[in-house]
């Protein structure tokens, strides 16, 4: 009772305020993760997918299953929901995982491209005029997550099956390290860098030993330092984040030299960084960046994917989530991120009925802030962490619908911790202090909350 009441009375002044000049916008689609096996041949079987990995789907329905892939019939689907909701985006930004999360012999080079180039070729037939900017995900190299820092026959064919969507320059550094930049739409004064963070996975064996894997860091400092005395504005796009998974306690991704170097990278030159778009964990979260004094200077958005794949991380307890897609809205002049909505198929009512792409929620709505600038994500986070309304709505959002239990304290933990430090130090710091606070006695903050509730309820 108490958070609608307040969403209402915020909501006034927020939708009054928000302002339509100069605001364009974009899709951010990610880990489509397209299983081929989908369907095909396995109708007698305990499975009706490769990637489930033998657990049992006795529901399957067409569109998919929680335990598995994308089935075609999905990513068609929504690929088609784009096409609908947003048909003339500025741009498009795709951040990787294109292939089904199966054994590497079961896949194999050819497989890889030829995933990579169906899932290519349908995003080109539906956005033809589109510029697409796209990162390579761990899965989009055999065997997975082995992306060498230097120029091979993966990065090669994927350059050839990206080709319109890549200026020449953007060819050769893509060739080389699967990263490239470019001026956003070819306007002055904005820019897009993308990233290749599988070669800072801690996953990748090939780049365990090397100081700065094929000169990204290195090469990113430079641009970033051009970009500043240009006076341009930068958004930064990749598929592996730095970081923390909010869904397993002491879970990062990169290995922890890399990982300083990142937040290195940001501190040093996030005046001209506007927004920084991920995925990977195909669920619904946010990173932030401080500055050493504690102020917000960064926001990194994690995008839900595709594919429903409940996860196989050992510790990770129901994750797989629904179906989801995402528009951001941003000033094409300063770039500042103004608003994001996200979409989501509800996969249970469509197996069930018909395909039903729908709203699921607009940031400024659902956590009353006026954009999604680092200042307005730090605002989302510190009430996503003081009152347990928003922690329980962030929570659904997370998994983009599908779990729809209770975040306990210990969840808490997790997501905040999280949310707040991409930093190794700064995270296991988090953990512990919260970890004392939920058991201390009763927290201000909730005591806080539960008076104001009372008196919207009055
Ligand atoms: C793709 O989706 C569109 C729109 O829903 C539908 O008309 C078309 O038949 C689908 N194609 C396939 C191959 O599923
Ligand atoms: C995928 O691409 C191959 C060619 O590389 C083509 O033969 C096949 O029909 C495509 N599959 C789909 C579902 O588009
Ligand atoms: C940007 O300019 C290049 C070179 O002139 C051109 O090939 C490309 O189509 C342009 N891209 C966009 C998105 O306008
Ligand atoms: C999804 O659909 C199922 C079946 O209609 C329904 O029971 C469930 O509540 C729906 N989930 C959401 C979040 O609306
Ligand atoms: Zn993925
Ligand atoms: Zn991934």
């Amino acid at each position: 009772m108490a958070c609608l009441w307040k969403i209402f009375l915020l909501n006034i002044f927020i939708v009054c305020g928000r302002s339509k000049a100069l605001s364009g916008n974009f899709w951010h689609i990610t880990d489509l993760h397209w299983d081929p096996s989908y369907g095909v041949g396995n109708e007698n079987s305990a499975s009706i997918c490769e990637s489930s990995g033998e657990r049992p789907t006795p529901n399957a329905g067409k569109f998919g299953d929680y335990l598995c892939d994308s089935s075609w019939t999905l990513i068609n689907s929504s690929m088609h929901a784009m096409k609908h909701i947003l048909p003339d985006p500025d741009f498009i930004v795709w951040t990787g995982d294109d292939t089904p999360h199966v054994p590497d012999e079961r896949l194999g080079e050819d497989s890889v491209l030829r995933i990579i180039g169906n899932l290519t070729h349908i995003i080109k037939s539906l956005f033809p005029h589109t510029k697409v900017y796209s990162a390579l995900g761990n899965h989009d190299y055999h065997p997975k997550s082995q992306m060498p820092p230097e120029q091979n026959n993966i990065y090669e064919q994927t350059a050839n099956l990206w080709q319109d969507w890549l200026n020449p320059a953007s060819r050769e550094t893509f060739k080389k390290g699967g990263y490239y930049t470019e001026q956003l739409l070819n306007q002055t004064g904005l820019r897009v860098v993308v990233l290749n963070t599988n070669l800072y996975y801690d996953q990748n064996k090939l780049t365990e030993n090397i100081k700065d894997p094929a000169d990204q860091f290195g090469w990113a400092d430079q641009i970033l330092r051009d970009a500043a005395k240009n006076n341009e504005k930068v958004y930064l796009i990749g598929h592996v984040p730095p970081g923390f998974f909010e869904k397993k306690r002491d879970k990062p991704w990169f290995r922890e030299e890399f990982n300083k170097r990142y937040i290195d990278l940001i501190q040093r030159h996030h005046a001209v960084i506007l927004g920084q778009f991920f995925g990977h964990h195909h669920t619904d979260s946010f990173r932030m960046f401080y500055s050493s004094n504690g102020s917000p200077i960064s926001a990194m958005f994690l995008t839900p994917g595709v594919t429903p794949w409940k996860t196989t991380l050992p510790g990770v307890l129901d994750g797989a989530n629904n179906p989801g897609i995402r528009v951001f809205e941003y000033d094409t002049k300063t770039l500042l991120v103004k608003d994001m909505v996200t979409y989501y198929l509800n996969l249970t009512y469509t197996n069930i009925a018909h395909p039903r792409w729908e709203k699921e929620y607009r940031l400024t709505e659902e956590f009353l802030v006026p954009d999604a600038s680092p200042a307005s994500m730090h605002q989302v986070i510190e009430r996503i962490s003081g009152d347990k309304c928003y922690l329980q709505k962030y929570y659904q959002f997370n998994s983009v619908n599908y779990d729809l239990t209770d975040c306990n304290s210990d969840c808490r933990i997790d997501h905040v911790c999280s949310i707040r430090e991409v930093d190794f130090k700064g995270y296991e710091h988090c953990v512990l202090k919260e970890g004392v606070a939920a058991t201390g006695p009763i927290p201000l903050t909730l005591l806080l909350s539960l008076v104001t509730g009372l008196l919207y309820i009055a």
